[in-house]
């Protein structure tokens, strides 16, 4: 049986059924790719994945880029939930990283190797909110008026996840964990051409400041009207979770955010990121003032 795909009522998303994932034969899998590229954000209901299965999906997009120290852990909770049982609170440092989460970014982009995809699958959800959402950045870039197009080709902006989480108030020191890197903040166009669709794309988001031959205030004041513009309909798309959904993103060309749910309530997510190409997802970095150290490398480990 061929599998049904349902576009979302915007510029990119399709609902993905009568498939399984852990099962997926090369004519299937051919279709999921495709269709992975046409509408950069594929949903798939009910799942229920296992681990195993799911870094086994990931991976046929690609390596896996590890975000353990473990180099055997290819999946990593994303959840308010300790090991313990207990439920973070306000202070701690992974809670106020799912906070940062809450602003529209694309992950890894502050690693030298930006991610291709990632993959999220809802194991306990609230009993209300917590949504994620992802906007369409191919479609915010054709939306965008001829001057402002002008005015940003060219331009690139500096990737850093210490300056993210310090508009939040979260100020972290080098080695505090993954992101938090001495290998300094890469420098990206803001404009990404899709390495196999072709199409152009804005590429912003939390991570992104400091563009340079512009001012801190015209770098800040130009990447947040960027966002502003991008992320609004017909251009995103919001999924309610339910527990066993999986979702695929492309991280080359769409921004997503976590949405905010009673804290109270455990919300335990499964992640999977996909590393990018090194053709076009490597990029040299500059010095972050925020990390102490700077030892350029082009790996991410
Ligand atoms: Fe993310």
């Amino acid at each position: 049986m061929a599998p049904r795909i349902a576009p979302i009522d915007a510029t990119l998303g399709a609902v993905v059924t009568d498939l399984e994932l852990a099962r997926l034969d090369p004519a299937t899998w051919q279709t999921v790719e495709a269709a992975f590229h046409e509408y950069a954000v594929l949903v798939f209901p009910g799942q229920n994945l296992t681990e195993a299965e799911q870094v086994a999906f990931a991976n046929r997009f690609g390596e896996i880029e590890l975000l353990a120290a473990d180099p055997e852990q290819k999946a990593v909770p994303i959840s308010n939930q300790k090991p313990d049982g207990t439920i973070m609170g306000p202070d701690e440092h992974r809670y106020k990283s799912l906070r940062g989460n809450e602003g529209w970014h694309t992950d890894s982009s502050y690693m030298p190797l930006a991610a291709k995809a990632s993959v999220l699958s809802a194991q306990v959800v609230p009993s209300a909110a917590g949504e994620t959402e992802w906007a369409d950045m191919r479609a915010a870039y054709e939306a965008l008026d001829e001057a402002t197009r002008r005015r940003i080709a060219g331009l690139s902006a500096h990737h850093s996840l210490y300056h993210s989480q310090a508009t939040i108030g979260h100020v972290v020191s080098p080695g505090a964990g993954y992101g938090f890197h001495t290998k300094g903040a890469p420098l990206r166009p803001l404009v990404k051409v899709h390495p196999v669709t072709g199409r152009p794309a804005l590429f912003i988001g939390r991570h992104a400041h400091a563009i340079p031959g512009l001012d801190a205030a015209e770098s800040e004041a130009l990447l947040s009207h960027l966002v502003d513009f991008a992320c609004r309909p017909p251009r995103i798309y919001a999924h309610s979770w339910r527990p066993g959904d999986v979702v695929i993103w492309d991280n080359r060309c769409v921004l997503h955010r976590a949405r905010p749910y009673d804290y109270r309530e455990p919300r335990i997510m499964r992640h999977t990121r996909v590393a990018g190409d090194p053709a076009t997802e490597l990029a040299s970095t500059d010095r972050d003032e925020r990390a102490g150290a700077y030892e350029p490398s082009s790996s991410n480990r």
